[in-house]
Parts: structure tokens; C-alpha cells; sequence
């Protein structure tokens, strides 16, 4: 083995240990890095993060890299880097949280919530990190979905919710984390239909299944009326956010962290504004379809 996978200092993911990313990755460590994946669901290789090639090489491990959709977004020489830094000004909104700008601060929630089709994964690279703030955590729903009692279990089989975009934290219904606003809304964002997803979504790869709960996007139960729906969201919510389902990372220069979007939420910290972080992202595209528009739903 090329490599051997540790324990984290926390109860879900694990560390890969050992890997020689600098030169090519051959065909059978590839296929066993993609098996850790999809077994421990987010994996961290500290320090090994040397350059854009390396994340590149060890990215494409897990399936076909998805280029930003928006070109600005994009790395100028790596078009499947995807550039997230606050350097030239911060591109998201900033936040006064008890007296600090706060940019970059992104509750719970899986990446592409509000489309049909998630990705299927991501990778971080942290090229610069902040003095203050700028962790990244991840839960994993198929571990809170295995500890929910079998009454919950069998309340929330066939559930579907509606998930809208956010173009801000304040639009969020549940775990909205405050803060005031100090940037103007960006209205540039392109129109997304709302769309509808299972509360209970069996993995595509793995077969397990997942408590599809997402804080950010979340606004309600298909078909239950509000009372009913937002308790019943809060108290999946409440459940899920228990620190025995989460991994909390304090970054430091170099290292990656790979996580399975199908099965994990994240939530990034944020940091101060007048810190500079660079970070390189890849994605793993998606291939299988979660949900449906809402829309369609409505007409057939
Ligand atoms: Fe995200």
C-alpha cells in the first residue's frame, strides 16, 4: 500500500498518511484512494499541498474535475482550480459578526443544494491561511441519519423538502447565524428554479443513507404545512449539528482536504476581511440527479 489511512482528532474522517503525490499516482492507488473516499467520506492529506499540479494529480483520483461555471472564478493558468481568496477585495458578502468584518463565513450545507444534481465531491487546498478564524468543518449525514431512533427514521422515509438558493445569510429559514450585513446585495446572480430533494437520499456509490438536511438551502417539507414543517426541520437540524457527527479543521499552509458532497455537509468559519486567505478548490462533477425542479413537479 501506498499509503496508510490514520484517525483524525475527531469521530469521522480520516488522514492519509504516507502518499507520494509529486510523481504520478498509479492506477491501483488511485482506485484506493477513491475506496477510502468513499468509505470515510472526507479525507485529509496534510501538508503535501505543494503546487497546482499536485492537487490536480491527486484530484483527478476521484473522478472528472467540473470547471468553475463562471469564468472569473477560475484560476488564469489552471482553469480546473478554482480561485477562493479575499486578496483584491473579497468576492462574497461581508458581515459584521460582534464587531469583526467577517468574509467568506458559510453556514452547514452541501455544495449545489439548489440544483438537481450535486457534485459529487470537492477538494480544498489552502495556499494561504489567516492568522484568525478560517476553519472548515464537515458533518456526515450518513452517520446522523444511522443515529436517528427508528421512530424518526420511519417519520421522515419518502419526505421531500424544497431548497431555494441564498444570495445571502440573512435569506436563510433555519441555524441563520446573524451577523449584519456591510456589503450591498449582489443582484447578479443568475436565476435558480426551486427545487425539490429527498430528506432521506440513498448514496449513489455506497448505497447508504443519508439525512439530507442542508441549513443554508432548506425552506420546507413538500405538502406539511409550515407549523409542522419547520419544527420538524428544526429538530433534524438540532440532531444532525451534534458534535459526534462533525470534523473541524484548523488549516495550515499545504494541506487538502477531500470531502464527499453526496454525504457530508461543510460550513466554512470565515475570517476577518483584513486577513488575506487563498485557497485552490477543485470539484469532482456530479453524475446522478438528487432531486427535480419543483416546477415540473407542479405542472405534470
Ligand atoms: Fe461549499
Amino acid at each position: 500500500m501506498e499509503f496508510v489511512v490514520e484517525p483524525l482528532n475527531g469521530p469521522i474522517g480520516r488522514e492519509i498518511v504516507g502518499l507520494d503525490i509529486e510523481r504520478d499516482i498509479a492506477p491501483a492507488t488511485a482506485e484506493a484512494l477513491r475506496e477510502a473516499w468513499l468509505e470515510h467520506g472526507v479525507l485529509v492529506f496534510k501538508g503535501i499541498g505543494t503546487s497546482p499540479e499536485v492537487q490536480l494529480r491527486l484530484s483527478r483520483c476521484f473522478g472528472e474535475l467540473e470547471p468553475h461555471p463562471i469564468p472569473k472564478f477560475r484560476h488564469p493558468d489552471y482553469p480546473e482550480l478554482i480561485l477562493l481568496t479575499n486578496q483584491g477585495g473579497s468576492a462574497g458578502p461581508v458581515y459584521d459578526f460582534d464587531g469583526t468584518a467577517i468574509c467568506g463565513r458559510i453556514p452547514w450545507h452541501t455544495d449545489l443544494a439548489f440544483t438537481t444534481t450535486p457534485n459529487a465531491g470537492a477538494l480544498l487546498h489552502m495556499i494561504r491561511k489567516t492568522d484568525d478564524g478560517g476553519q472548515t468543518g464537515w458533518l456526515d449525514m450518513a452517520l446522523a441519519y444511522d443515529e436517528l431512533d427508528d421512530a424518526a427514521k420511519a417519520e421522515i422515509e419518502g419526505l421531500e423538502a424544497v431548497y431555494l438558493f441564498r444570495a445571502g445569510l440573512e435569506e436563510m429559514r433555519f441555524n441563520n447565524p446573524g451577523g449584519t450585513r456591510l456589503t450591498p446585495r449582489n443582484d447578479s446572480y443568475p436565476d435558480f428554479p426551486p427545487v425539490v430533494n429527498p430528506l432521506v437520499w440513498t448514496h449513489p456509490e455506497t448505497g447508504r443513507k443519508i439525512l439530507n438536511v442542508n441549513t443554508l438551502n432548506i425552506e420546507r417539507i413538500l405538502g406539511m404545512d409550515e407549523d409542522r414543517s419547520d419544527a420538524l426541520i428544526e429538530r433534524l437540524i438540532s440532531h444532525a449539528m451534534q458534535p459526534q457527527f462533525q470534523y473541524i479543521h484548523d488549516w495550515a499552509n499545504n494541506d487538502m482536504v477531500l470531502w464527499d458532497n453526496r454525504r457530508t455537509l461543510h460550513r466554512a468559519a470565515g475570517h476577518p476581511v483584513d486577513q488575506i486567505r487563498i485557497v485552490h478548490r477543485t470539484t469532482i462533477k456530479g453524475t446522478v440527479a438528487m432531486g427535480r425542479l419543483l416546477e415540473a413537479e407542479a405542472v405534470a
